[in-house]
């Protein structure tokens, strides 16, 4: 076979991707902490700003925003209390991709990411590497780590038991049931100012490790889609650990012809089932992005072989946005335990330019009792 024979054979051919409206329109979606973001997003759009800028200065939003935990400055350290943030870009109509991962110090890396897709011949760039490169384009380093972000550290140092029940970060054996009133006064000795309520809140981010991120997926009135997500990872990670955010294929994916997708959650599990692409490839073989979604949701399982005790142990939820602008957010469980009882549904952030961001209830698999 000649050599663009063989090429043409094997191109991919988009199988059963849904009719296209004859207009296609500006929208944008997001994981429910980006309501702004998509706002920003579709005002970029609007302007006739591309896919991938209007995504980018969406999340950018979030990365700069000190009380969203999950996601650049601000964002929960890992076991050295240190920050280290990763990002991914994808852009549909050049086909292009950047991301970094492991970085310190800076605070945009969506941004970073994009940089890395646009200004070298790499994809990804990780670590020291990564903040070298930012340093050489001109990008501040700064201290991410705030306060609010410190004193959840401390009160995740101070949980931590060997099995005697000793920790070297508090007082020994006085201090057994973590929080003991002696440790939230420990907090608050350091954080005079800080409220009942911000201490509950470090010990609970303390027992229960975030892994939030931002996804943030658009199209526009053209057709074009881009993609991005960013995350400060999981709390209290070993240092150097890479989730699924910055891996192109799981925590975001692009394909110009069929749709976008992208993850938020626990990383580990998205990365084993490669969950952006395998969205993307079931839509393009038809699937609408719901039920795209929870084939991938449905490995998630698999891959526990259906032990809900074990599966109960984490969050993930999947984001698709179709080239025709049907979209879907769905999670693997129906919600999420807050306290007093309560269970919150999962949700997920649309804005079609129509004026502000709606939140709209991800679809589940799995019910989860109070
Ligand atoms: N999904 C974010 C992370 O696991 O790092």
């Amino acid at each position: 076979m000649r050599r663009r024979d063989w090429l043409l054979s094997t191109a991919a051919v988009p199988v059963a991707v849904q009719a296209q409206p004859a207009s296609p329109k500006n929208i944008v979606i997001s994981s429910a902490n980006g309501t702004k973001a998509c706002e920003k997003a579709m005002s970029v759009l609007q302007a006739g700003g591309d896919t991938l800028e209007a995504v980018v200065q969406g999340v950018t939003l979030v990365e700069d925003d000190p009380n969203d935990t999950s996601v650049g400055y601000g964002g929960l350290p890992n076991e050295e209390g240190i920050v280290e943030l990763d990002a991914s870009v994808m852009h549909g109509p050049t086909r292009r991709a950047g991301s970094v991962a492991s970085v310190r110090n800076i605070k945009n890396v969506a941004r970073l990411a994009k940089m890395v897709m646009e200004n070298t011949d790499h994809v990804m760039l990780v670590g020291e590497g990564a903040t070298r490169f930012a340093r050489a384009w001109g990008i501040p380093e700064i201290n991410m780590l705030t306060e609010r972000a410190r004193m959840a550290w401390m009160a995740w140092k101070q949980s931590l038991r060997d099995r005697e029940g000793n920790n070297n970060w508090t007082d020994g054996l006085d201090g057994l049931d973590a929080p003991t009133p002696k440790q939230a006064a420990t907090l608050r000795q350091i954080w005079p100012e800080a409220s009942d309520e911000m201490i509950a809140w470090a010990f609970d981010v303390a027992r229960f490790p975030t892994t939030g991120t931002i996804n943030c997926l658009a199209l526009n009135a053209k057709g074009e889609m881009s993609g991005t997500t960013t995350t400060s990872g999981l709390a209290w990670k070993i240092p150097g650990r890479v989730g699924d955010s910055p891996i192109i294929g799981a925590g975001v994916y692009v394909d110009q012809e069929v749709g976008a997708a992208g993850s938020t959650g626990r990383g580990e599990e998205n990365i084993r089932v490669v969950g952006a692409h395998t969205i993307v490839e079931n839509m393009r073989h038809g699937m609408d992005p719901k039920a795209a979604c929870h084939d991938v949701l449905q490995r998630i399982v698999r891959n526990y072989n259906g032990d809900q005790k074990k599966l109960n142990r984490f969050d993930i939820n999947f984001y698709a946005l179709r080239k025709d602008g049907a979209h879907a957010g769905a999670s693997l469980w129906s919600g999420r335990p807050r306290r007093g009882g309560y269970m919150a549904s999962f949700q997920y952030s649309v804005n079609d330019g129509s004026g502000p961001s709606r939140l709209e209830k991800c679809s589940w698999l799995l019910e989860r009792k109070a």
